[in-house]
């Protein structure tokens, strides 16, 4: 194919993405999580276009992305109570909601399974080019599969150029990380499959009950049954090693010292950087939701400059700091070192 075109979220350039979705095509669209690889979510053969463009193996269900509650009673059914309350609290918004699917969703785009993951992102640019386009659209993260996901167009053009006809600029992401994904055990449970920009604090504000499901914290035993089939792979992560390091400022900086070298880089917090004087030291962030903003982009320029090795000081697990956990744990394929 040839050279990725890069256009504007003005209304023009936006038409044309909803044109070439309506034609079966793969569009990258920025939405205020990460970017994702638009496709016609009914249309079998645009969405395999995209697992395809991201080498994604076939039973990873991609998310639909929506613009109205009509278009979500028109691609799923069986909706509990909960999740209209949800729905009303949380969408437009970082959160996709796993629910029974009508038979318009077809299996390529749930990975052979009879539910779908459906999303009413906020972002303007993505809601207008499903507005304009009249689809539901099928979009995974644009990353090539197994890498971070992108936050900028530019990152999107470095894994998929070639790969895709169009990406649509709307500039960097707001939150860097993807949505918080949950199902519902029962009318008054949720659990939460993958964490992310809406936290389990919140939603315990709505649901009796909120469940961390296993696998977002901890590794997959052989055997184990997947409730996500995304959790099952390595994830997130740079060409470079990822470590993730856990232990108190002294212990931390001593652990830096004796461990930096040519091409092993650190990724701290912001405060950390005056106590550690180093090339390779890098910042992202002091609170989780800088951090969660931050992080693939840093890890993507880490991995631009060469980094073998990227030792990553450990987040807070609670809040939005859950989901960068979660992301850097996978990353690192579950090496936490304690020092
Ligand atoms: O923020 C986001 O969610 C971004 C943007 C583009 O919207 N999309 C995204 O998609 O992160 P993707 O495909 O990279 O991750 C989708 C995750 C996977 O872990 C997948 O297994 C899970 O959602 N998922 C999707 N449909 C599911 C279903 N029916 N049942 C269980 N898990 C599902
Ligand atoms: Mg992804």
């Amino acid at each position: 194919m040839s050279e990725t075109k890069i256009i504007s979220d003005s209304k023009k350039d936006l038409l044309y993405a909803a044109e070439l979705i309506k034609n079966g095509d793969v569009v990258g669209i920025a939405t205020e999580t990460v970017y994702g690889l638009g496709a016609d979510a009914e249309n079998e053969k645009a969405v395999e276009k995209i697992f395809k463009a991201k080498d994604r193996p076939s039973d990873n269900p991609l998310i639909v992305h929506i613009c109205s509650m009509d278009m979500l009673e028109s691609i799923a059914y069986d909706i509990p109570e909960l999740a209209y309350k949800i729905a009303d609290k949380f969408w437009p918004g970082a959160l996709t909601m796993v629910l029974p699917k009508k038979n318009n969703i077809p299996y390529i785009t749930s990975g052979g399974l009879d539910t779908v993951g459906v999303r009413m992102p906020l972002s303007e640019c993505a809601r207008e080019i499903i507005r304009l386009s009249g689809r539901p659209i099928a979009a995974p993260s644009a990353n090539r599969s197994g890498y971070p996901s992108p936050t900028t167009a530019m990152h999107v053009y470095k894994d998929m150029n070639g790969r895709i006809p169009l990406i649509v600029d709307g500039g960097e992401c707001m939150v860097g990380v993807e949505s918080t994904v949950i199902s519902f055990d029962d009318e008054n449970t949720v659990r939460i499959l993958r964490p992310g920009y809406v936290t389990a604090e919140q939603l315990s504000e709505i649901a009796d009950n909120v469940i961390i499901d296993k696998a977002v914290t901890s590794e997959l035993q052989a055997g184990q049954k997947v409730t996500s089939p995304g959790m099952k792979y390595k994830h997130y992560s740079p060409r470079a090693d990822v470590i993730m390091v856990d232990g108190d400022d002294n212990s931390f900086y001593d652990f830096a010292k004796s461990h930096l070298g040519e091409n092993i880089y650190f990724l701290v917090f912001e405060n950390d950087i005056e106590h550690m004087q180093s090339d390779n030291v890098f910042s992202y962030g002091n609170d989780s939701i800088q951090q969660a903003h931050n992080l693939f982009s840093e890890l993507r320029r880490l991995d631009d400059i060469g980094a073998e090795k990227i030792y990553v000081r450990m987040p807070e697990k609670s809040g939005v700091g859950l989901a960068v956990y979660n992301r850097l744990v996978r990353a690192s394929g579950f090496e936490v070192l304690s020092v």
